[in-house]
């Protein structure tokens, strides 16, 4: 920062109170700075302890307001702040704003880091439009546990895949320069490892190895901070028994000291206030005492500093240092933002009418929700022929509006395309049949029944089926991951009629499909699509645009596998390959490999991959193999292949992971086309966290893998020379 910049708001800082410098590190709210409270200690004002004055000294608002609501707020906020600092506004734009793109964990089986790039950015022309100067994105939690409601916010469960999507959003939203009133900051979070909570259970105890944390959860954090991402947000778990809100090493010594973060530390809701039920502080002096001196600038929504830090300064228990500290990097975010110069920035009501929503933002999301979809099973019925008569659509997503997904900003339902809509635009009213058969969670025989004879009369079946989205959210954790009420006994039933048949899934997390998968013919994942799911369902179901996504968390077979993921270790006893052992790693009634592995996904097309080789065997730091492989399109249409490169360690000094996503290229193919994919392989790749945690590569054999999915695919060996 200039200079005269840094001179003003060191000025800024010396000419305030002590309780106006703890005011400032407090979130709140907009209703707190609303004129409607004006003059008037409202009932949260006197829950949380704060005083009528707050509303002039609290440093940011939480949640999006809309551009003239913003700019009566800022106004009125600046008429009493005796120092003219204005209020940052933050909000949870999460995958889009007003247009909303699909879930991120969908975003994400796109494998496409561009388009996801793109809808930050439409996300953040939104947002800002509306006021918004700060989205509570990227949030970088790997996740392997399916049970956590959570799962549909992140990117998948792979380190390299998160971090290259956790620097998407930041490039996206932030567009290099957080100055400009079209672009967000990004807050990434929630630091750490809020991912790995013990059994799926949200808010639960995170217990996890150091060097766990390093090599698998904390690279796409680290990939946000060095993407430039303005602000972190802190988790509500444990790490290492110590609430990561109030955890010293990950704060200060991770993320200031070892990654040079200088930006904004966040609380999450609550959570400074939280550390005292995990139990490492008797009360909320202590709560406030020890997230400071973790580092934590901002407390979100309770109160523990605005009522202590005075006092424990005072007392002579904290040095005012650390509060000034804080409020430096508060106010170093205001001036980054612009809004010292221009306290509206972005805040447009004619911009916001004209943007929101608009055309090209549509057609991202209708773009963004056809890549998004992974085509699970297909026995042939799909793509739909274009002639085709009658169409029943059944289930309890025929029609329904609810398809944007948790956190969806400032998305309405009634916006949402439909599955029904969508079709009647392609079809005409009359082919399509629409019965819901039975709600989500809850349904009739009668129901049942007569949705058996709506799809009697059809010539083909879609079965619209999945969880509510409330059911994969925060605090939505599911203990049974299989299709809620009676969906599966209503599939049943319709899929007995023997019809063409194809299920399409809404939902939020993998779910448990054993059944559903082994009955239906074709199984198309279309999770939460977003504003234009009906209409990008359609677009793949007939084939106008060829499914290629691939998934980022498994699929287990039954909850009873979980935590599945791809990129795990082989115990001291793998699957052995004779079929005489019996006192093997394994299960007696299932598989241990997932239902759909990590990378997996069917397009309407076939391809083959041949002439996998290696320009040399060994190589030395500093050389680069390269590895190529021939794809060819054997099928009749046109498609996209992921096609993916993995590499295993055969030996380390700690054991690595039976394979590791290194690199992938999605390419497009026409029929019978046939293309060369090379990467380059080189020393940097192989590094791994060593036992005393540096980083480093060692000698040895390794194997390249490259395949279509992770549990597919061809190998070779090569050496690392040191
Ligand atoms: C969530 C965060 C979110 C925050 C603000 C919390 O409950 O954990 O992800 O950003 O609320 O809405």
């Amino acid at each position: 920062m200039m200079q005269e910049k840094q001179q003003r708001l060191e000025n800024i800082i010396k000419a305030m109170t002590l309780k106006e410098k703890v005011a400032q590190m407090l979130q709140l709210s907009p209703s707190f700075f609303d004129s409607k409270s004006e003059g008037v200690i409202t009932g949260p004002m006197l829950d949380m302890g704060l005083e009528e004055d707050i509303d002039s000294n609290a440093g940011s608002v939480l949640g999006w307001v809309g551009a003239q609501r913003a700019i009566d707020i800022q106004t009125r906020y600046l008429s009493k702040n005796r120092h003219g600092i204005p209020l940052v506004f933050m909000a949870d734009v999460i995958h889009g704003f007003r247009t909303i793109f699909p879930i991120p964990l969908a975003m994400s089986c796109s494998w496409d880091t561009e388009l996801v790039e793109a809808s930050a950015q439409a996300a953040a022309r939104e947002a800002s439009a509306a006021g918004v100067h700060v989205t509570f994105s990227p949030m970088a939690d790997l996740v392997r546990d399916p049970r956590w409601g959570r799962v549909m916010e992140a990117t998948g469960e792979d380190p390299y895949l998160n971090s290259l999507f956790a620097r998407a959003f930041v490039r996206g939203y932030q567009n290099n320069d957080i100055g400009e009133p079209d672009n967000l900051a990004a807050c990434v979070k929630h630091f750490a490892g809020y991912g790995a909570s013990e059994a799926g259970r949200d808010y639960n105890t995170v217990d996890i190895s150091e060097r766990m944390l390093r090599e698998y959860y904390l690279p796409a954090y680290k990939a946000a901070v060095e993407e430039g991402a303005a602000l972190i947000m802190t988790s509500f778990n444990t790490i290492n028994s110590i609430p990561a809100t109030a955890n010293v090493w990950l704060l200060r010594e991770v993320l200031r000291k070892e990654w040079g973060f200088n930006g904004v530390v966040i609380s999450d809701w609550g959570a400074v206030n939280e550390v005292i039920n995990h139990g490492v502080a008797a009360d909320g002096r202590e709560a406030a005492e020890k997230s400071l001196r973790a580092g934590v600038d901002i407390e979100m929504m309770t109160s523990e500093y605005v009522t202590h830090l005075e006092k424990l300064v005072a007392g002579g228990k904290v040095e005012e240092a650390l509060i000034d500290e804080a409020v430096m990097r508060i106010l170093e975010l205001k001036e980054r933002l612009g809004l010292f110069e221009n306290p509206y920035r972005g805040a447009d009501p004619e911009k916001e009418e004209k943007i929101l929503l608009c055309d090209e933002h549509r057609k991202l999301a209708r773009t963004l929700a056809t890549r998004s979809m992974v085509l699970l099973k297909n026995d042939g019925v799909l793509p739909l022929a274009p002639e085709i008569g009658k169409l029943a659509i059944i289930g309890p997503y025929a029609d329904a509006n609810h398809i944007l997904g948790g956190w969806c900003g400032d998305g309405y339902d009634e916006e949402a395309v439909t599955l029904r809509q969508g079709m009647v635009a392609r079809l005409g009213e009359d082919r399509v049949i629409i019965a819901q058969g039975c709600g989500i969670t809850d349904g009739t025989d009668e129901d049942i029944r007569m949705a058996v004879e709506a799809a009697k009369k059809a010539e083909a079946i879609v079965l619209a089926l999945g969880e509510h989205p409330g059911m994969s959210a925060e605090a939505c954790s599911r203990a049974f991951i299989t299709l809620p009420g009676r969906q599966q006994e209503l599939a049943e039933a319709v899929l007995r009629l023997g019809k063409p048949t194809v299920t399409v899934l809404f939902n939020g997390r993998p779910l448990e499909l054993r059944d559903l998968a082994e009955k239906t013919p074709a199984l198309l994942e279309v999770w939460f699509p977003g504003t234009e799911g009906g209409n990008a369902i359609v677009d793949v179901l007939f084939g106008d645009y060829n499914p290629a996504g691939r998934l980022t968390m498994s699929f287990p077979y039954t909850v009873g596998q979980i935590p599945v993921y791809y990129n795990c270790f082989s115990t001291g006893r793998p699957e052995p390959r004779g079929n005489d052992a019996h006192f093997y790693s394994r299960y007696l009634d299932i598989p241990n490999t997932p239902l759909y592995p990590f990378g997996y996904g069917l397009s309407y097309t076939t391809f083959a991959y041949s002439d996998f080789a290696l320009n040399r065997g060994e190589m030395r730091p500093g050389e680069e193999i390269t590895a190529s492989v021939t794809v060819t399109n054997t099928g009749s249409r046109e498609g996209e292949e992921v096609v993916q490169l993995y590499i295993r360690d055969i030996s380390g000094s700690v054991v690595r992971p039976v394979r590791e996503l290194k690199a992938f290229q999605k390419l497009s193919l026409q029929p019978g086309e046939t293309r060369k994919v090379s990467f380059a392989i080189t020393e940097p790749m192989l590094r791994f966290h060593l036992w005393d945690q540096s980083v480093q590569s060692e000698a040895g054999r390794f194997i390249a893998y490259v395949g279509p999915n992770s549990a597919e695919g061809m190998e070779i060996d090569f050496m690392l020379i040191k």
